[in-house]
């Protein structure tokens, strides 16, 4: 079973807890890489502790919870070879891995259940890579990383 790097800020770490409980019970090694309180704290933070993990080798796969999923996931996807996935259901999840591989799970804690999320995780976790014609569209995604991107106006 791969090793997985859990992380989350304020909002996701209550969840973060009974996720990595869930996960530990079913035999899965666990790198917590906080938070650890309810305290403010800033997503991008905990979105880079996670993929630094799975850059070093520390993990293979990565799990992030914040508020809703989005900065988490958006954080996580600035790195070259993370494909992170905002899911807020089993059906996103499993395509998530199906058709676009995806290393990291983000997920939204004032959003879903503990169940919902569980399940969310399960699925994730026990779905494989399909491959065949998607193999061409991750290469697509990774020429994204490679290539030069200018703003001829201003980003925002
Ligand atoms: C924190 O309030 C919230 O903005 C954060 O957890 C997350 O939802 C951002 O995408």
């Amino acid at each position: 079973m791969p090793l997985i790097a859990l992380g989350a800020d304020h909002a996701g770490f209550a969840l973060k807890e009974i996720l990595r409980a869930w996960l530990e019970r079913h035999g899965h090694e666990v790198l917590d890489v906080g938070t650890h309180t309810a305290d403010s704290v800033d997503y991008p933070d905990y979105a880079s502790a996670v993929t630094d993990a799975l850059l070093a080798g520390a993990a293979e796969r990565g799990i992030l919870v914040c508020g809703t999923g989005i900065g988490m996931a958006m954080a996580a996807n600035k790195v070259p070879g993370v494909r992170a996935a905002a899911c807020a259901d089993a059906f996103t999840a499993r395509m998530a891995r199906e058709h676009n591989d995806a290393n990291v799970l983000a997920l939204g804690a004032r959003i879903l259940g503990p169940e919902t999320a569980i399940e969310i995780v399960r699925v994730w976790l026990e779905t494989a890579f399909a491959g065949v014609r998607h193999v061409r569209r991750l290469a697509k995604l990774a020429a994204l990383e490679q290539k030069e991107h200018r703003w001829h106006v201003p980003a925002h």
